[in-house]
C-alpha cells in the first residue's frame, strides 16, 4: 500500500473544525486504503513558548481526538514525534542542505514572526518547516493531506528531498501534498476572511471539538454573517454565510447548490440554526469517545508506545541510509 503521512500540532486543549474537516475526517478516510502514519507534533510545538505540564496534556488529548474522530491505531500508526528520535536526526541533516533565503520565505514563518518580531521568534521556529520535512520523508510518504496552509511546506520538503537525491543518490521518495478542494479552509466565525485557528487572538469565531454544545452552539448563532439577507455561496461578496454554507456541506455531506436552493427565501438565522445542528451532531460522539480515552491514560500511553515502536523501526531505515549516502560515520 502507499504511504501517507500526516500530523498536528498539540498546541490546545482541543483540535479545532478546521482540523477536523481540513485534515482529520480526510485521515480517517485514507487509513483504508494506504498504510497511513499520523503523528502529534510535540516537538513542532515548542518552537514557540509552552507550559510543560500543559504540553503533556494537550499531547495525550491530541492523540486521544484523533482516535476518537475515527483512527485506528489497528489500521494506522498512530505515534508522538518526540518519541522517534530519528525526527530530529533527519531534520538536521536536512538543515544543512536548506538555504537560508529559502527557509525566509516560508510565509508561516512571516507570519509568527511578524506577530512578535522576529528577535521574540526562535531559531526553531525559523527552521520549523525543515523538521516537517524529515517528519515526511522518514517515512517515505507519496501523499501528505493537509490543508491549504500547509501546502508551501509540503513544496519546500520536495525541494529538499529532490537536491538530496541529486546530491547524495536516490534515498527519499519525493511526496505530493493532497489539499481536499472544496474544503481546503475553514473560516474563522468572527473574521470570514482568516483561516480558522487555535492561535486566534479571541476564541468567539473558533469552534472547538472539545467544547460543550451549548458554548458552540452560541458561538455558530452569533456567527458575522453579511450585508444582505441571500443564502448563496460567493466568497467575494459573502465570506460569512460562505462559510458556513461549506461547513454544512462537509458536514452534512450536500451539495452547496441544494443547500442554496433549500434555504431560498429563508433567513441567515435557519442556516445557522442548521449549521449548530450538523456540527453539534458530529462533535458530540468525537467529544465523548475523547473523554473515555483520557480516563484510562495508562492504556491510551500502551497504544501510542505501540506506535512508536513501528515508527522507530521504518524511520531508522531511512535514517541509516541517510546518514551513510552523506558519509556520517556510524
Ligand atoms: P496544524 O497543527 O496547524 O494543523 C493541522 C492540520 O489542520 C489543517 N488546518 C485547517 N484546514 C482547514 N481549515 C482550517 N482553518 C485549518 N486549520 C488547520 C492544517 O492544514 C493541517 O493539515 N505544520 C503542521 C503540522 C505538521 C505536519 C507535518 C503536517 C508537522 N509535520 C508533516 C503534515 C506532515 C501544522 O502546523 O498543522
Amino acid at each position: 500500500k502507499p504511504v501517507i503521512f500526516s500530523g498536528m500540532q498539540p498546541s490546545s486543549d482541543s483540535l479545532q473544525l478546521g482540523n477536523f474537516i481540513g485534515a482529520l475526517s480526510q485521515w480517517t478516510k485514507m487509513q483504508e486504503d494506504y498504510d497511513a502514519i499520523f503523528c502529534v507534533v510535540n516537538m513542532h510545538a515548542i518552537t514557540v513558548p509552552q507550559d510543560p505540564q500543559g504540553l503533556v496534556e494537550r499531547t495525550r488529548r491530541t492523540a486521544a481526538q484523533y482516535i476518537a474522530a475515527g483512527i485506528d491505531p489497528a489500521k494506522s500508526t498512530l505515534f508522538i514525534q518526540s518519541h522517534v528520535p530519528a525526527h530530529a536526526q533527519l531534520a538536521w541533516v536536512l538543515n544543512t542542505i536548506t538555504g537560508f533565503g529559502e527557509a525566509s520565505r516560508m510565509t508561516q514563518f512571516k507570519d509568527k514572526s511578524q506577530k512578535n518580531g522576529t528577535d521574540a521568534a526562535s531559531v526553531g521556529l525559523f527552521t520549523y518547516p525543515v523538521l516537517m520535512a524529515a517528519d515526511i520523508l522518514l517515512y517515505q510518504a507519496e501523499t501528505v493531506p493537509v490543508g491549504e496552509d500547509q501546502r508551501q511546506h509540503v513544496e519546500l520538503t520536495r525541494d529538499l528531498a529532490n537536491r538530496f537525491n541529486s546530491r547524495f543518490g536516490d534515498t527519499f521518495v519525493v511526496p505530493e501534498a493532497q489539499i481536499p478542494k472544496t474544503v481546503a479552509k475553514i473560516y474563522d466565525l468572527q473574521n470570514p476572511t482568516a483561516k480558522m485557528s487555535k492561535s486566534a487572538e479571541t476564541e468567539a469565531g473558533l469552534i472547538k471539538v472539545l467544547d460543550p454544545a451549548n458554548v458552540t452552539k452560541k458561538k455558530i448563532m452569533r456567527a458575522v454573517t453579511d450585508d444582505g439577507t441571500e443564502i448563496r455561496f460567493d466568497r467575494a461578496e459573502k465570506p460569512g454565510v460562505s462559510n458556513l454554507l461549506t461547513i454544512l456541506s462537509v458536514l452534512g455531506e450536500r451539495s452547496v447548490a441544494s443547500l442554496e436552493t433549500e434555504f431560498t427565501g429563508k433567513g441567515y438565522g435557519h442556516l445557522k440554526q442548521a449549521v449548530a445542528e450538523v456540527v453539534e451532531e458530529t462533535l458530540a460522539p468525537v467529544r465523548a469517545r475523547t473523554e473515555e480515552l483520557m480516563a484510562d491514560p495508562a492504556e491510551l500511553d500502551r497504544l501510542l508506545a505501540r506506535g512508536a515502536e513501528r515508527a522507530n523501526d521504518i524511520a531508522n531505515r531511512t535514517l541509516d541510509l541517510v546518514y551513510e549516502r552523506v558519509g556520517l560515520m556510524r
